[in-house]
């Protein structure tokens, strides 16, 4: 493919003026248009909706959406989807979440629900003055936004607070608002947003026409006005429990005293080494983010803030936390989710919706308590896996399966292989041999 300049009006031709296009950069642009097209809904209504999630959209892209079953979360059980393209990773989660439907379930509650935004701007001025100004500024600010908050507030959300942070120590003449939030069962973005906006242009509007401010002070930059994904005070806490006694895993090779000596060294590994604190926390992101892709909800979102939070005294820790106090293993995970229920894709794309009655159309907190249990339950799988088996056994499986569909195998070849596999390590030349063997076998018999 040689693409040679700028492509100019791209995002105003038509969807089949783009296929063209980018098909006639490959070799055989006929083949591409067919394959692209091929993953096309064969409902256009459908197919428009999904173009309409974002732009310059040529075609689909598919991710397997699977169910992990018996997650017992505060006593309720589930069938968690989840979409997601990693081997192992439903299977990890489903396997858990058994493993502690028979120890209790997940015990999980939301600590807060608190969402964040921030106005920054530059205002040459004295601080003390501003700050002083503050009730008066705040009421101009919640009451100019009652347009765009009263239905949120009919709900029983809106604004919580409005704070002015100063910053000018580290950033010359720089402040912010920072302004909380509640949006119950939406995530809020948009709300936040249009809020902020709102706030910055009724704030220079009020220091141009307040008799409090004199020159320089009647103005102010509005840098920008945005919501922070770091959303510390919208918290899900969910944790395991049982005797430690009843945790036998399942693996001959290794005691129940040394399987909970080996977890609990691995879990001090993740709190004090960052590197393995990233990998830990991978898994944990594993259940969330598959949850978030069912239900339509932002992973990015959700990660950027996690990880902000692993770093919250000035290094990055594992999410998890493991006691063993009086013989009782307590597995504890405590996250910020920032998730919705209501609008944006939730409402919009109709496996999310699918996804959210499958969960019981659960409140945004419900949600949070799900995602999260799924979170403990893929990391618990993980480092279960860890610290026993490894997990390159169950990997293997999935892997071997995806070399076979490499080699676009038969059934037969698929069966064929998992009994020849059994024993052998799984490698792709090893696969391949397989196959070239196999196959060449058939074609002798049939000669
Ligand atoms: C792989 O997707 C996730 C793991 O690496 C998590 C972990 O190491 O805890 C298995």
């Amino acid at each position: 493919m040689n693409i040679n300049g700028i492509i100019n009006g791209f995002s105003k031709m038509s969807k089949e003026e783009k296929l063209k296009l980018v098909a006639g950069f490959f070799e055989s642009p006929e083949k591409v248009l067919k394959e692209l097209k091929s993953y096309w809904h064969q409902d256009p209504k459908k197919q428009t909706l999904f173009d309409e999630f974002s732009e310059n959209t040529l075609s689909n892209f598919y991710f397997p959406f699977g169910i992990a079953p018996n997650f017992m979360i505060n006593g309720k059980s589930y069938m968690v989807p989840m979409v997601i393209e990693e081997s192992s990773v439903i299977a990890a989660a489903s396997s858990s979440a058994k493993f502690w439907a028979e120890r209790g379930g997940f015990h999980a509650e939301v600590v807060s629900s608190t969402k964040l935004g921030q106005v920054h701007f530059i205002w040459k001025g004295d601080p003390a003055k501003l700050e002083r100004a503050m009730p008066e500024i705040k009421n101009e600010l919640i009451s100019g936004t009652k347009t765009i908050t009263s239905n949120m507030e009919k709900r029983g959300g809106g604004i919580l607070d409005v704070q002015l942070i100063r910053m000018d120590d580290r950033i010359e003449n720089y402040f912010q608002f920072r302004v909380s939030f509640e949006t119950v069962d939406s995530m809020g973005a948009n709300f936040i947003n249009s809020v902020l906006e709102e706030f910055a242009r009724i704030f220079r509007e009020y220091l141009v026409k307040s008799p409090l401010f004199q020159n320089d002070e009647k103005d102010c930059e509005i840098i920008m006005s945005i919501l922070s994904n770091y959303t510390p005070d919208c918290l899900v806490r969910t944790y395991v429990e049982c005797d430690i006694n009843d945790l036998q895993v399942g693996d001959d090779e290794i005691s129940q005293e040394k399987f909970v000596w080996k977890f609990q060294k691995a879990i001090e590994i993740a709190r004090e080494d960052e590197y393995r604190a990233a990998t830990h926390n991978k898994g944990i992101f594993n259940g969330i983010d598959a949850i978030a892709l069912a239900t339509g909800n932002d992973f990015r979102a959700i990660e950027a803030g996690a990880h902000t939070f692993a770093c919250r005294d000035g290094k990055y820790r594992s999410l998890t936390d493991l006691t063993l106090d009086n013989n009782v293993f307590h597995y504890e995970l405590k996250v910020p989710l920032a998730v919705g229920t209501v609008g944006g894709l939730t409402s919009l794309h109709p496996m999310a919706r699918f996804s959210l009655e499958m969960l019981g159309n659960p409140s945004a907190r419900d949600l949070m308590m799900i995602a999260a249990s799924a979170g403990l339950a893929n990391n618990f799988g993980a480092v279960k896996s860890l610290v026993t088996k490894g997990i390159q056994v169950g990997h293997m499986k999935m892997h071997l399966f995806n070399i076979l569909n490499f080699y676009a195998a038969t059934q037969e070849e698929k069966l064929k292989a998992l009994e020849y596999f059994k024993n052998q390590k799984v490698s792709f030349k090893s696969v391949t041999d397989f196959i070239n063997a196999h196959r060449s076998h058939a074609l002798g018999l049939k000669s």
